[in-house]
């Protein structure tokens, strides 16, 4: 079966790219000494995680319980969630997996760390801790080196938890990298405030955890991080090749999309929309939901849940009803997490569909 024979809209993953991609970053991490622990949330699939650790990651990031349970019953023995766990109910499921993985939770307050605690200590495990610091994007992490080292002191003192080190991540750096140096160094400028009260205090930080797939290839400037969480990396989308990650060639995945109304002048419809592909904006100065391989002059400009809305009025011919198109998506976590199954294939034959096992485990 090639990919014009799919039915429309699917996913489909571009496996010598997706290869290319584990590869590469498996090798730069290697070369510079860095463990590498990809986020799944990427691509929700067990078997291109398994291949991520194949080619040599110590283990995986998710964000969800859910993910992490996905993933440990497809055998997965390391696992990091990266997200704090502040109730009870998942601390239950996180402890109960520790039972047979290797689990460790990255938080932010002595309240999730408690929370943990108690439910390690009911299940007699252990839950390897992180301590999430803010290095500047303003979403989770303890703002001072004096708070991250009274929470690992709690943390040290709670039974059920082993103080790992520092998590932290780097949000904000979403430029190409010939621009990143002096965000870098503000990072770096924070790291070494906190590193400076570990020492001080005679505590010892055994993983810094860091990484963003913007920030892959320079992970090796930042000081001190042991082990980088790329996800996107895996298979690039428009907003990562905006930024110059990588060339259209190592974007992994676009969406098979089909016309299905031209009849309003300079307008094409297509048959994938919000459902689709999500909404999720493009990185200025972009605009608009994906860029169309086949018509780079169309634009997609807006969706309903089930229409592509394409301004075709710059192309030189209108797309017809019936053709096919491939869209390379904003962002491919959000455009992953809406199916239940997508193609890989090489060079246009299709070589095996995947599950997107973890999808929508938002628990
Ligand atoms: C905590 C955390 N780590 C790692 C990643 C992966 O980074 P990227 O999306 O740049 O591949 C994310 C992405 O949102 C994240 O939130």
């Amino acid at each position: 079966v090639t990919v014009q024979e799919l039915d429309t809209p699917a996913v489909l993953v571009d496996l010598d790219a997706l290869d290319r991609n584990i590869d590469r970053m498996a090798r730069y991490c290697r070369e510079r000494g860095l463990q590498l622990r990809p986020h799944t949330k990427t691509h929700k699939n067990a078997g291109i995680a398994q291949q991520q650790i194949d080619a040599g990651a110590c283990g995986i990031t998710v964000a969800k319980t859910g993910e992490a349970e996905v993933m440990a019953a497809a055998g997965i023995g390391d696992i990091m969630i990266a997200y704090p766990i502040a109730t009870p109910s998942k601390a239950e499921r996180v402890a109960e997996l520790a039972r047979s993985c290797r689990i460790r939770v990255s938080l932010d307050s002595e309240a999730a760390a408690e929370c943990l605690s108690i439910a390690a200590s009911k299940a007699g495990t252990e839950i390897g801790v992180l301590v999430e610091i803010d290095v500047g994007f303003g979403r989770c992490g303890v703002a001072s080196p004096g708070e991250s080292l009274a929470l690992a002191r709690r943390i040290r003192a709670l039974q059920g938890l082993r103080f790992d080190g520092l998590m932290f991540y780097p949000g904000q750096i979403r430029k190409p990298s010939n621009e990143q140096t002096p965000m870098i160094e503000e990072v770096n400028r924070l790291l070494r405030s906190h590193y400076q009260v570990f020492a001080d205090a005679g505590i010892g930080i055994s993983t810094v955890s860091g990484g963003s797939t913007p920030t892959a290839f320079r992970s090796h400037e930042f000081e001190g991080v042991t082990e980088i969480r790329p996800g996107m990396y895996a298979f690039l989308d428009r907003n990562m090749l905006s930024i110059g990650v990588g060339e259209p060639a190592d974007c992994a995945v676009s969406v098979l999309v089909t016309v299905v109304s031209n009849a309003v002048s300079g307008r094409a419809m297509v048959d994938g929309g919000s459902k689709t592909f999500s909404s999720d904006s493009a990185l200025a100065p972009l605009t608009g939901f994906g860029s169309v391989l086949e018509a780079p002059e169309a634009e997609l400009m807006g969706f309903s849940e089930e229409h592509g809305h394409l301004d075709v009025s710059g192309c030189a011919r209108s797309p017809q009803v019936g053709e096919r198109l491939r869209i390379i998506p904003n962002h491919v976590c959000a455009t992953m997490n809406l199916h239940d199954r997508v193609w890989g294939h090489r060079g246009g034959v299709v070589e095996r569909e995947l599950t997107v096992d973890a999808r929508g485990k938002l628990r």
